[in-house]
């Protein structure tokens, strides 16, 4: 599609009527004087063009803040330099690169996509939009985006803060929630998209997006590019972006026991597919044992029902447990689409020698730092350690 039929599209298909051209190139010089000026050039990935670098940021921040993204990708940039190492690192190590990132399928995703460079590319990252949205865990977004910042292609990355900046600066109602509505705006940047700097434009757009045009307070009398805004002028800000209500996480009720031996504790590997999928845990797992277990701290009456948790340890250990506190405390863990609301339990089990399942091992404290630990993991560990003293007399 030429640059006339793709307005010709956005006003036919969507009733968009696109700005004369020396005003999308009045836009361009106001948004990357800005950009020049303000943006925040100190980012670790905007150091250089590397696509490796790019694509690790990319993905780290598809559903983390920047600020806290920063420290981790500087660690796995240190472990992890090249494709190579990348596609070649263990499952654990680059686990714990990952640990407390959340999303873990990004993490295994990106080791995946490495091992497909290695095996198809010859390990060069494609420079082709085409070539670059097959690999595993990237979408149209970080393609564009790979394809912008690295190999200077004039490729849209539409994100919710594009969306948010480009539905302000045209008055674009449609629901930005379904995913349809992100091949308007990829249309509308492709028409916008500064040619010479596509990359510097992306991001122009992102920095803009994430603090004058941010989802909350934004501050458009500041903007550089606040003529061109038509919900601005118009005093229409509060009505875009439109998003329809996304589903809240279902919550399901999760039992976590904490098994101690000695100075060992009982850890789980968790399935292969599935939430928090081959990560160690202490046992958890789904089963709603009644409101009793979250009384059973408060009321004084409420006789523990340890049957439920001994049966379980039995279970797992092959023993009785000697000791039980049930329901030491208890937290929730938000995920996409699921909310764990865990009870944690505390048990201590005789120091003898059982046979455990494959998917389990007996570990010493002192050597949890050798596991990747996924934030539930930590959270049940918190509890237990603010326990401790209560429980254990030689923690
Ligand atoms: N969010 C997503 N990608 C980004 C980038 N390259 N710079 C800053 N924030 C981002």
């Amino acid at each position: 599609m030429n640059r006339e039929e793709m307005k010709q599209e956005l006003l036919t298909k969507y009733g968009i009527e696109m700005w004369p051209e020396e005003k999308i190139v009045a836009f361009r010089q106001a948004l990357l004087d800005w950009f020049d000026a303000e943006g925040r050039d100190h980012l670790p990935w905007r150091m250089n063009n590397d696509p490796y670098r790019i694509w690790v940021s990319e993905i780290m921040l598809q559903q983390t803040r920047v600020v806290t993204v920063i420290p981790y990708y500087n660690r796995f940039m240190t472990l992890f330099p090249s494709i190579q190492q990348l596609a070649d690192a263990e499952e654990e190590p680059l686990l714990k690169a990952w640990e407390g990132l959340g999303y873990y399928s990004r993490v295994r995703n990106i080791q995946k996509a490495a091992q497909q460079i290695v095996a198809e590319y010859n390990g060069v990252f494609p420079n082709d939009p085409a070539e670059i949205i097959k690999l595993k865990g990237i979408g149209p977004y970080t393609a564009g985006a790979i394809a912008s910042m690295a190999f200077n292609l004039p490729e849209p990355a539409v994100d919710g803060n594009v969306m948010r900046v480009f539905s302000r600066l045209f008055e674009i109602g449609e629901d930005i929630a379904k995913p349809a509505t992100r091949k308007l705006f990829e249309l509308l940047v492709r028409i916008v998209i500064d040619p010479e700097r596509p990359g510097d434009f992306n991001q122009a757009i992102m920095d803009l997006g994430t603090d004058i045009c941010g989802p909350v307070n934004p501050r458009p009398e500041e903007s550089p590019i606040k003529e061109f805004n038509a919900a601005y002028k118009n005093g229409t800000m509060h009505l875009y972006p439109f998003k329809s209500k996304a589903k809240k996480p279902v919550p399901l009720t999760m039992q976590g026991i904490v098994i101690r031996k000695g100075d060992q504790f009982l850890l789980e590997k968790r399935p292969e597919n599935g939430l928090l999928a081959n990560f160690w845990t202490f046992p958890l797992f789904e089963e709603d044992w009644g409101d009793k277990q979250l009384d059973l701290l408060v009321a004084e009456e409420a006789a523990p029902d340890f049957t439920k948790i001994e049966k379980v340890v039995k279970e797992k250990t092959g023993v009785a447990p000697t000791n039980v506190q049930a329901a030491v405390g208890s937290f929730s863990h938000v995920f996409s689409h699921r909310k764990w609301n865990v009870t944690v339990h505390l048990v201590e089990v005789p120091n003898e020698h059982h046979a455990v399942a494959e998917n389990m091992q007996w570990v010493n404290r002192s050597d949890f730092s050798e596991f990747a630990f996924a934030v539930p993991q930590q959270k049940m560990w918190e509890i237990i350690k603010k326990q401790q003293r209560n429980f254990f007399n030689s923690f």
